[in-house]
């Protein structure tokens, strides 16, 4: 069984394995120099041996115990149609909505447009370099797809003033997320993914009264679903206040804590496997600063099932060689 696996079906604490949000990603020089050659992100993500590649970067370089796919959260509405833009320096871009055209849309068209990703996930799966390794898979969270979908842009500076005008239109289109976020689960099950992470980056923006409503009921009806496919999920409801609700009523395998957190009210509150919470910023600093945090959350969460990652993605500044440094530092804990 891989390490992570210990963590997450057998509740093992005395392993702590590690992997990285974003560890595949631009504070990589390899990264960097293919992205210079492939202007366009989407066709990038769609290019399964140029992800592949990507994909393996970092697990060249460090020891890491799990690869992630490289993908985006995006690649859904871009699977429904809707234009999906990277644009640098502003983010994603999207285009308008056309809820009567999505409504027709049906599940072959979508799965034809988005094969290379399932292409993708069989390589790294059958790659030597993930031997004893998960192959993680991922989705983003139907709140946060229903954010970029009606917002057309990362919600950064807020949202739209009219985004819950129209309660009839978002409750159609989190129907339409969620039925397709099913697609794409199963098909990155069926080629290969063993764990599917689902990122809310932006539950924080909810009032707690709005969380039931637009991150818990559609949360676990993909935690369900993906439990009936025999295959762990890892949330991570980033920016929320109310763990220890979130996790007794989506009850996923894993929490993924962001690093606003208090490591150690998680650990009086959570009772299931907890990933992550050190603030990606500390690798921006220096070696010593980051071994004593990275040591604060593993000798936190010794005498709990933990898996070692970031609070957030890696940042873009971050040295490799800080990565190295902190992958050794929990490998020798
Ligand atoms: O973690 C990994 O290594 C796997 C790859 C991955 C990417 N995006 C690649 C990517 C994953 C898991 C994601 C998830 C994702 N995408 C989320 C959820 C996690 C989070 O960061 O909160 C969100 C909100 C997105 C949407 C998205 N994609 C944004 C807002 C941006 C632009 C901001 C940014 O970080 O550049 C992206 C682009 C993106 N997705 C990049 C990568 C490596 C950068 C592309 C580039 O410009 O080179």
């Amino acid at each position: 069984m891989t390490p992570i696996y210990k963590v997450l079906i057998n509740n093992n604490t005395i392993i702590k394995p590690i992997w990285v949000m974003r560890q595949a990603g631009r504070y990589l020089p390899e990264f960097r120099e293919i992205r210079s050659k492939n202007p366009d992100f989407i066709k990038l993500c769609l290019n399964e041996k140029l992800s592949a590649e990507i994909t393996l970067q970092p697990l060249k370089r460090f020891d890491l115990d799990a690869a992630i796919i490289f993908s985006d959260i995006l690649m859904l509405p871009y699977g429904l149609n809707q234009k999906v833009e990277f644009k640098k320096g502003i983010g994603p871009i999207l285009g308008d909505l056309d809820l009567d055209s999505i409504l027709k849309l049906n599940e072959n068209n979508f799965v034809e447009k988005l094969s290379p990703i399932y292409k993708l996930v069989n390589l790294i799966n059958n790659s030597e370099l993930t031997k004893n390794k998960n192959t993680i898979g991922f989705v983003g969270a139907p709140w946060t797809l229903l954010v970029y979908m009606i917002n057309q842009k990362s919600p950064k500076c807020g949202l739209k003033n009219d985004f819950f005008k129209d309660k009839n239109l978002t409750s159609k289109i989190l129907n339409i997320i969620e039925k397709f976020l099913k697609v794409h689960i199963k098909h990155q099950v069926k080629n290969g993914a063993q764990i599917i992470q689902i990122f809310d980056s932006w539950a924080g923006l909810l009032n707690d009264k709005d969380l039931p409503n637009y991150v818990y009921e559609p949360t676990i009806k993909l935690v369900e679903y993906t439990k009936t496919l025999n295959i762990p999920t890892i949330c991570f409801p980033k920016g929320i206040k109310k763990y220890k609700d979130y996790c007794e009523t989506v009850k996923p395998d894993a929490i993924c804590i962001d690093y606003d957190v208090d490591p150690k009210e998680i650990l009086k509150n959570i009772k299931i496997p907890v990933q992550g919470g050190m603030d990606p910023k500390i690798l921006l600093t220096d070696q010593e600063n980051l071994k004593k945090e990275a040591k604060r959350y593993l000798e936190i969460f010794k005498d709990h099932p933990y898996i070692f990652n970031l609070g957030h993605g890696i940042l873009p500044d971050t040295d490799p060689e800080m990565m190295d440094y902190l992958v050794k530092t929990v490998k020798d804990f």
